[in-house]
């Protein structure tokens, strides 16, 4: 490019640029595409979010579609399904709005989010400001797109699984084949980490037939330096009550096992209210105030088994105004229908002793599970 200065107009390919102009022009375009933050910055205004009282978790639901089909989550035949979804464009403009209340851990989840062919530019707009995750099924992932999204600033990843036992995790599924590529998504995020931060976590669903199956499930994980996270199936999404898990004695095994594995990541403020949920629920839900949920349409409600009832829409409303309403809908909460990882481990940062449990977790840059599993 030849650059040569006129007084206070330079001239850029044969163009005569007033400075001011120049200069203003350039602010305009820096807005529209919003500075990125470094990870110092998000950290920085992660916490100013939980000082000031906003929100510091949100699940961003990219789609209702899914591939497989699970007996325990009806999002394969939600209506939801059909309805457009926000672009990559919208997804930007609604990740800047809300860098406005301070940075927000996004679980960008679905249906299946890696149906989009679009994913990888959704995680590079969202990370711009904020620290996106994603929960998949696994069933999509591949060598190259594993590398794109971790490039693209992925945070950390989720690969459901719910048995170490490949026929009994297909067969739950409703899909053949559904273990071995979800084992293999784990091994491609593992060996796709660019950087110290990036997280891959197996993730399972505790059911009524499953308690066995958690150790081995934590060895396995280990062995693929994978974090390991567990939630009690909720009855919301299917209305049916088959899956729940035994009441008794869950939550003290799952200590146990947290005391043994280094790469239990779940914290022990929610494991420690597992049995609680699963007789009667954990009262005070925080839906609303320390976590919410926008729809693949945009619309905002205070969990995603609420999304029945919006609040307020992302690129209708401006920021306090999404605020205002989410504070205003969360007055008094009553429901205790689940014991999902959103509630419990962003709870857990309202506890004394939980925040004290959570920091690591959240300021480390631990990404790389222990592949020691014991810690005996
Ligand atoms: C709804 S899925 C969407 C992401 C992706 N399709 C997947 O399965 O990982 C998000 C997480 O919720 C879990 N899940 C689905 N139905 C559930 C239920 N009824 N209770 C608790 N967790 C559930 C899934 O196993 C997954 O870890
Ligand atoms: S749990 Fe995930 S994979 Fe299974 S039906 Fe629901 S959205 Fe699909
Ligand atoms: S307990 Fe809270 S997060 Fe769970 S379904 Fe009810 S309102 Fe939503």
């Amino acid at each position: 490019m030849s650059r040569l200065a006129i007084g206070r107009h330079p001239v850029v390919m044969g163009r005569v640029y007033d400075y001011r102009k120049y200069a203003d022009s350039l602010r305009e375009r820096f807005k529209e595409a919003g500075v990125a933050r470094s990870p110092v910055q998000k950290k920085l205004q992660l916490a100013r979010a939980y000082f000031s009282g906003n929100p510091v978790w949100c699940s961003w639901q990219v789609n209702y579609r899914c591939n497989f089909r699970c007996r325990f989550c009806n999002y394969w035949i939600d209506p939801m399904g059909d309805r457009p979804e926000l672009s990559p464009g919208e997804f930007h403009l609604g990740a800047r709005k809300l860098a406005e209340l301070g940075t927000l851990l996004i679980s960008l989840s679905g249906g299946e989010p890696l149906i989009r062919l679009d994913i990888v530019d959704i995680v590079r707009a969202v990370g711009r400001w904020h620290f996106p995750f994603i929960t998949t099924n696994g069933w999509f992932v591949t060598r190259e797109l594993a590398e794109e999204l971790f490039a693209a600033g992925l945070w950390g990843v989720s690969i459901s699984i719910d048995y170490a036992d490949a026929e009994r995790h297909d067969r739950r599924r409703g899909m053949p084949g559904a273990f071995q590529r979800a084992l293999a998504a784990i091994e491609h995020f593992t060996r796709a980490r660019r950087y110290k931060w990036q997280r891959v976590n197996w993730m399972a669903v505790l059911m009524e037939d499953n308690f066995d199956q958690i150790e081995p499930m934590l060895k396995m994980a280990a062995e693929r330096e994978a974090y390991f996270m567990v939630q009690p199936y909720g009855v919301r999404k299917t209305g049916n009550r088959r899956y729940v898990a035994g009441d008794r004695g869950v939550s003290q095994h799952l200590l146990t096992l947290r005391q043994r594995y280094r790469n239990f990541l779940s914290n022990p403020y929610f494991l420690s209210r597992v049995d609680q949920a699963l007789n009667g629920g954990v009262p005070g839900c925080r839906a609303g105030r320390g976590f919410f949920n926008i729809d693949s349409t945009g619309d905002i409600a205070a969990c995603v088994e609420q999304r029945d009832r919006p609040v307020a829409n992302l690129l209708e409303h401006s920021p306090p105004g999404i605020l205002r309403a989410l504070r205003r809908d969360a007055t008094p909460r009553r429901c205790t229908a689940c014991w999902y990882n959103c509630r419990g481990e962003i709870e857990s940062l309202y506890d004394p002793l939980g925040v004290m449990q959570s920091l690591p977790t959240l300021l480390l840059d631990r990404g790389r599970a222990p592949t020691l599993a014991t810690r005996e």
